[in-house]
């Protein structure tokens, strides 16, 4: 269990706290919807990433990620999953992209897979050439389809054998290796690739692969070892920039930028300044500590202070978290394009300080508690509670603290837990969208320059430590059944109408969206019922297990 789901379980309070009426752009606005439209040429899309949705894991060449070896050790993924085949995306790619079209994306964002090009990490060793003809594939006829093509470079696959021999992104020689597959990406796909996001979500890779240890490569390291990940992870992201900036920009006229995962943090009491101090550390600690050295050259200040103090409260001689050089600091301040946000929740945020000593972590370090109000929805994973007013505030964060950047919206959507019983009529998914979609567009007129929204995900897919357990997908994907169908939800119609109307024209209108989008979803649920009786009939009797029908219809 992560220490957010702990947290949460811990500190599940009624919160009687009212609306954070301090900021201007939310004065009498939270709870109420806007009615307006997005800029001409705003684009939609959805996304996913090559571990979660490719499967064909040791197919045509390629080589093990730290998720493949990872996923196949016992007890580390929910009920032993693995993404082996997922949703066969390496074989449907043809089909989802139908998917799309009839959607009518503008874009689409995946991720490429660093072992499937380089099996062994390293360009010296061998280029898959099959691997590369993949993603050609995929990418051409994407264009084909009028769909731009959006494009992840590392979406925390890492090749098994750069982590084996050199402890993976605890050594800086990855900086190198990172450059070297991002630059064959560039000669290889950047001809027809204009958009390219260097890191997914790094916060994770660092906190998750090398402090908590719940991600690969489920290291432990803690109090240093995601701030040593991430020191890397961000050298490698500007070296990439550099990279395309001096050998291919002028050809190939592309964005790069990086995507970065935050919640929004809320002080519990307004009025007081140390909780509101410690929700803005909650998000320097989060979004901060990347963001903060790509567009203004360092770590967060508040970083600096809080782990410095604790490290020479330990009797360290030196701060836990690395230190930049000032040419290091102006080699990487400036080097985004466009920042990519993934956004999903909200927590409020209260002080506490945490003594330092034995047991220091990231989470120790910075001094605070996360609480969740138990009235907000929470229909699926257990750290997803739906607060759209919180991501307004996000995105006004980002535009106040880096200068108004151009922003592309990576990640955002909701998940349900398949231990419900299976439904296509996804009422909380299309609420979940209608309400965050709102907030993005009263950020849009607050002057935040939100260029594009992706909706996360296209597919049900293997959800990390969680496996199949979680489904993000618009799309349903019946695992069981060796082809992997794929069944629209409700919220596939909802979402389709937010892209055809390119927001939200008036009342009337929008009200009519819901009952139009969970017309045909009833009828869907009984076919897909039937179609999971047979596939688990058939895989019972596969496994040799006796003929019995299941007496529920779960997932
Ligand atoms: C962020 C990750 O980038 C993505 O892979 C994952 O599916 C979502 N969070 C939901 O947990």
């Amino acid at each position: 269990m992560s220490l957010q789901r702990m947290l949460k379980l811990l500190y599940a309070l009624v919160l009687c706290v009212s609306a954070n009426e301090d900021f201007d752009w939310t004065k009498n606005e939270r709870g109420s919807f806007y009615y307006g439209t997005f800029p001409t040429g705003f684009s939609w899309g959805a996304g996913g990433s090559a571990y979660q949705t490719e499967g064909a894991w040791d197919k045509d060449g390629k080589g093990m990620s730290i998720w493949d070896v990872f996923a196949h050790k016992k007890g580390k993924i929910f009920l032993n999953d693995t993404a082996d085949h997922s949703c066969e995306g390496y074989y449907k790619f043809k089909d989802d992209i139908t998917l799309m079209k009839d959607m009518k994306f503008n874009h689409y964002r995946f991720s490429i897979s660093w072992p499937r090009i380089f099996p062994n990490g390293i360009k010296a060793d061998h280029i898959n050439e099959k691997g590369i003809k993949y993603y050609d594939d995929l990418i051409n006829m994407l264009l084909d389809n009028n769909i731009t093509p959006i494009v992840t470079l590392y979406h925390w696959d890492l090749p098994q054998v750069l982590h084996e021999k050199y402890g993976g992104w605890q050594n800086a020689s990855m900086v190198n290796y990172f450059n070297d597959f991002a630059n064959l990406c560039f000669e290889r796909f950047g001809d027809r690739v204009k958009y390219w996001i260097t890191f997914n979500n790094p916060w994770s890779s660092a906190v998750e692969g090398y402090e908590t240890g719940e991600h690969a490569p489920g290291l432990k390291l803690k109090g240093t070892g995601a701030y040593k990940a991430a020191h890397h992870i961000i050298k490698a992201h500007a070296k990439v920039w550099h990279t395309y900036d001096t050998q291919w920009r002028s050809k190939q006229k592309g964005l790069v930028g990086i995507s970065l995962l935050a919640d929004w943090g809320e002080p519990v009491d307004i009025t007081n300044q140390r909780d509101i101090e410690a929700a803005e550390r909650y998000v320097q600690f989060y979004m901060g500590w990347f963001a903060t050295p790509i567009f203004n050259g360092d770590y967060p200040q508040v970083m600096k202070d809080y782990i410095g103090r604790k490290s020479a409260q330990q009797g360290l001689g030196t701060s836990r978290l690395p230190v930049f050089s000032s040419q290091e600091k102006s080699y990487i301040k400036g080097t985004c394009d466009f920042l990519g946000i993934g956004h999903f929740t909200t927590r409020y945020i209260t002080q506490k300080n945490y003594p330092s000593g034995r047991g220091n972590s990231y989470f120790t370090d910075r001094d605070l508690v996360e609480l969740v109000d138990p009235r907000w929805p929470d229909p699926g994973s257990e750290w997803l509670y739906s607060v759209p007013w919180g991501f307004r505030r996000l995105l006004n964060f980002v535009k106040t603290q880096y200068g108004n950047p151009m922003i592309y919206v990576t990640e955002n959507g909701v998940s349900e837990k398949v231990q419900r019983c299976t439904d296509l009529c996804d009422e909380w998914r299309m609420q979940y969208f209608k309400d965050y979609i709102n907030e993005m567009l009263k950020a849009l007129k607050d002057g935040v320059n939100v260029k594009g929204y992706t909706a996360w995900s296209l597919l049900d897919k293997f959800e990390w430590d969680e496996g199949f357990s979680e489904r993000f997908g618009l799309f349903y994907v019946d695992f069981l059944n060796k082809n992997k169908p794929r069944y629209p939800k409700a919220s596939v119609q909802y979402y389709k109408r937010i892209i055809s109307s390119n927001g939200f024209p008036n009342q009337r209108e929008v009200e009519s969206w819901r009952r139009k989008a969970t017309e045909t979803c009833s009828s869907s649920n009984q076919l897909l019922a039937a179609a999971r009786r047979k596939s688990q009939q058939d895989s019972k009797e596969q496994a040799g297990m006796p003929k019995v029908w299941p007496v529920h219809d779960e997932v």
